[in-house]
């Protein structure tokens, strides 16, 4: 293909994409398979890298983001962000209303919205294109996290005409409950420190260096309010809906997220229908926000020095309730991470019966003082898992004793251990202490590693408890007559398991390492060690240094590998899993050439014409290891810009060679 043909092919691919995403991401509606959508962004990618000058920063291509930021850059606010005034009462609310009806003579509609509890962001654009998006900060100024922003789907790279030539949109990056849930049940799998709630996580989300990372977490986001020099729109509420227009995703007003209401009768209700129904959103709100709507008014009735007169917010109470200690038991995850649970007087709270709180560790307990037999305060934040928040200490008695953190494995007795420098206390007996054994089973089947269908955790347990299985090996040595002996198997489940057992022998490499449950090698760093080593002989020999010198393996996780196939049993049970049939070598994905073939290649710094994650899947493509640091073994050095000078010494230091961006390229016929 030239030139021109390119250039076309690429933009009917842009607007076709963007098009799909808005669709998909902003109104709801699927209007093509998700394998179309790949092939077409596929083609893209393909394009954009035979035909570097074609690239946009707003390509479709860059919602997987890629750009590294260091530090994120301070700046000024071009129209200061102000927050609400706030109240939990509605008499307020009523005062807030008498208040305006004084100043304002004429009739005054209101807009009633819900209050998202998130991450402010205002987004500038430039003729109708992403411009830049910049964090609340201090209201005055903020950080420029453009990269981050751009991986929000939602969130529009290029508007539908008409668009202003250059405006400020506002509104909220939060986290969906799903989302939240979910990453947490990984990180709970990968031994991983749990997130306390969505807005914090979709705020340390928004700060993460790598943008890549960001695009994973599936933030979304709600505009509500635009910021211009002048606007073309006479009311808040013509503006929300002249976004929506856009492009933007905004409340909807079939689903009463947003309502135009002309009395204090109108604000309380739209307080009363989502008093409840607020607990049924796939995200979290902390209230809702009432706006006087038109913008002459609003500008009549003015700001204080931190807020608008003509809004507030009204805030829900967090609901919680007293109840009973009854006991407390203690968990064993299949790391052996011991988790605290307490069992509670059963009360009812936001629409559930709680009967448990988790107490996530001995800190958490410390830290609540709790004793035996209190009463406690129970709340249901972003978690599904309701908390206990404070103890009544009035209702405690003398004779109640603080609870002691158990110093034994509650299943195997062994002693337990406390994780230097950690909070966490674990059984150290992995291959006896039964939860252990049985979580590690049931990890290697779970659908995000082998994906073995037919068995569930009741019959994992009956399996180990009989004897016939004691490790994921032993899975493949079962017969059919052992499987049919075991409570509620049938001749159709049996075969079933064993059809499930059979298939997974086909799953590639990755999967299985991330089956093996080594404690932090979850799904993306199985897939770089995949990659990086393409056998597991490589990467039982591989020494600690080689580890670390590994893409995106860092001291924690090198340090864990090395101890797994320190353990000779892990051997054995890496042996007896090759013997079944399982795959322990990356297939041949084809490369591009071998130019670099051998070469340890480092890059560092920011470059012109791809992301460092495009760089770094062409230095694999063409044959070459990324690694993270220099070292006597690094072959190259690929210097982009805004390099650090203690880097650029030590590869002169080493007399390693060095190349630009450009020498690169060449280098691999581009
Ligand atoms: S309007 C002048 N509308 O609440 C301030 N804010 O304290 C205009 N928020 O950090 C803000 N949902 O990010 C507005 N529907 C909504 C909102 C909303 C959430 C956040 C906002 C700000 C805080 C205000």
């Amino acid at each position: 293909m030239n030139i021109e043909g390119a250039e076309s092919r690429v933009k009917e691919l842009s607007n076709l994409l963007h098009h799909y995403n808005h669709l998909y991401y902003v109104k709801n509606e699927s209007v093509v398979s998700d394998y179309e959508f790949d092939l077409l962004l596929k083609e893209l990618e393909a394009l954009e890298k035979q035909f570097p000058s074609l690239q946009d920063q707003n390509s479709p291509t860059k919602r997987v983001g890629g750009d590294i930021t260091k530090n994120f850059e301070t700046v000024k606010h071009r129209y200061p962000m102000l927050s609400l005034s706030n109240t939990y009462s509605k008499e307020e609310i009523i005062e807030w209303e008498e208040r305006i009806k004084k100043t304002i003579e004429s009739d005054i509609e209101y807009v009633c919205e819900l209050k998202y509890d998130g991450v402010a962001i205002g987004i500038r654009y430039l003729n109708g294109i992403f411009h830049s998006a910049v964090t609340r900060g201090d209201g005055t100024q903020g950080e420029l996290i453009s990269p981050n922003v751009k991986t929000i789907k939602s969130i529009p790279l290029k508007l539908k005409t008409p668009f202003p030539e250059d405006f400020e949109i506002r509104g909220e990056i939060f986290m969906p409950l799903q989302e939240f849930e979910t990453l947490n049940e990984d990180r709970n799998k990968n031994g991983l420190p749990l997130f306390a709630n969505p807005r914090n996580t979709a705020s340390g989300t928004l700060k993460l260096q790598d943008s890549g990372e960001v695009a994973k977490r599936n933030l979304d986001c709600f505009l509500y309010g635009m910021y211009q020099d002048r606007s073309q729109q006479n009311s808040h509420f013509e503006s929300v809906s002249f976004a929506g227009e856009m492009g933007f995703k905004i409340p909807r007003l079939r689903d009463k997220m947003i309502a135009k209401v002309s009395n204090v009768d109108g604000i309380l209700d739209f307080i009363a229908f989502w008093e409840d129904k607020r607990k049924g959103l796939p995200f979290e709100i902390d209230g809702i926000v009432i706006k006087v709507n038109s913008y002459r008014q609003q500008e009549e009735l003015g700001y204080t020095a931190k807020s608008p007169r003509w809004a507030i917010s009204f805030k829900y109470k967090t609901e919680r309730v007293e109840t009973e200690l009854k006991s407390v038991s203690y968990q064993v995850g299949r790391t052996g991470a011991i988790t605290p649970v307490a069992n509670l007087d059963p009360v009812y709270l936001g629409g559930t019966t709680v009967r448990r709180a988790s107490l996530h560790n001995a800190e958490q307990i410390g830290k609540l003082d709790l004793h035996d037999g209190d009463f406690v305060y129970v709340e249901k934040g972003g978690e599904i898992i309701p908390k206990i928040v404070d103890v009544n200490i009035e209702k405690r008695q003398q004779s109640n004793q603080a609870v002691q953190f158990i110093t034994a494995c509650p299943d195997c007795s062994s002693e337990l251990v406390k994780e230097e420098g950690g909070v966490q206390h674990y059984c150290l007996n992995e291959k006896q202490c039964p939860p252990q054994v049985k979580g590690k089973i049931e990890h290697f089947i779970s659908r995000r590693a082998m994906n073995i269908d037919g068995l569930g955790a009741e019959t994992i347990d009956a399996l180990v408890e009989s004897g016939h299985i004691n490790t994921i090996a032993d899975l493949y040595t079962l017969s059919y007559e052992q499987i049919l002996s075991m409570e509620r198997m049938a001749d159709k489940s049996a075969r079933n398991l064993l059809g499930g057992l059979e298939t997974s022998k086909k799953m590639p490499f990755e999967k299985v390492l991330f089956g093996l449950g080594i404690r932090f090698v979850g799904e993306t760093v199985s897939k770089k060690l995949a990659k990086a080593f393409l056998t597991i002989d490589a990467i039982i020999a591989a020494s600690y240094e080689d580890l670390v010198d590994t893409d995106e393996i860092g001291e924690k996780i090198a340090l864990s590998i090395s101890e797994y196939f320190q353990d000779e049993d892990h051997i054995v049970l890496i042996e007896q899993l090759k013997a079944s049939g399982l795959c322990f070598e990356k297939e041949d994905e084809g490369l591009d050439s071998e130019a670099l073939a051998g070469l340890s290649i480092v890059i560092s710094g920011t470059f012109n014409q791809f992301s460092r994650e495009e760089i770094k899947k062409m230095i694999e493509m063409n044959g070459g290891k990324n690694v993270s640091s220099i070292s006597k073994k690094t072959s190259i050095l690929v210097a982009g810009e805004n390099m650090g000078p203690s880097k650029l010494k030590k590869a002169t230091d080493l007399n390693i060679e060095i190349i630009n961006e450009q020498a690169f390229l060449n280098r691999i016929n581009k």
